[in-house]
């Protein structure tokens, strides 16, 4: 079976539309959190370009970086530090139009203007987040925030990996 991505042109609505299903198939029948979690970032990073996209996962009490596409990023994350960090302690979504004015954002790259940062739930507690940056400012609103919502429910088998 091929394993090539369609890449949709257009608005967010079809760029996503195009895309979640295509995720979705991705990881059909495949139960290891990791190769899910590897083939979903590389699958936003294709479609969207974003400078990094990848994921964070809660480890006896701190994040720690997973699989991701873009430049080598900070391995581990404390609760409440960063956007990540907020995410997590915050259990909701965040979107950062400008990092420069996001108090305590750890900058892994100089490049990255806009970030947006979606808690993953695993019965009910936060077991890791996708995080993605721009190197445009206010690259991430509300729409991205519910598609990727809907992207990481979809991800099956995201903590068994401990
Ligand atoms: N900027 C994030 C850190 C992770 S990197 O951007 C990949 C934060 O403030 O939590």
């Amino acid at each position: 079976m091929s394993e090539d991505l369609q890449i949709a042109r257009g608005s967010k609505e079809e760029q996503y539309g195009s895309l979640l299903p295509q995720i979705i198939a991705l990881m059909e029948g495949e139960p290891d959190g990791t190769a899910n979690l590897a083939n979903v970032a590389a699958a936003l990073k294709e479609q969207f370009g974003w400078l990094w996209v990848g994921f964070y996962l809660v480890r006896e009490g701190e994040l720690v970086v997973g699989p991701f596409q873009g430049p080598v990023a900070c391995t581990r994350i404390r609760r409440g530090r960063g956007v990540c960090g907020t995410a997590w302690a915050e259990a909701r979504t965040l979107i950062v139009e400008d990092v420069e004015l996001f108090p305590g954002h750890i900058a892994c790259s100089s490049l990255s203007r806009s970030e947006i940062v979606v808690p993953i739930f695993l019965g009910g507690e936060v077991v890791g987040v996708l995080d993605a940056d721009s190197a445009e400012i206010s690259a991430f609103d509300e729409e991205d925030a519910r598609w990727l919502e809907e992207v990481v429910k979809a991800i099956p088998g995201v903590n068994n990996n401990n």
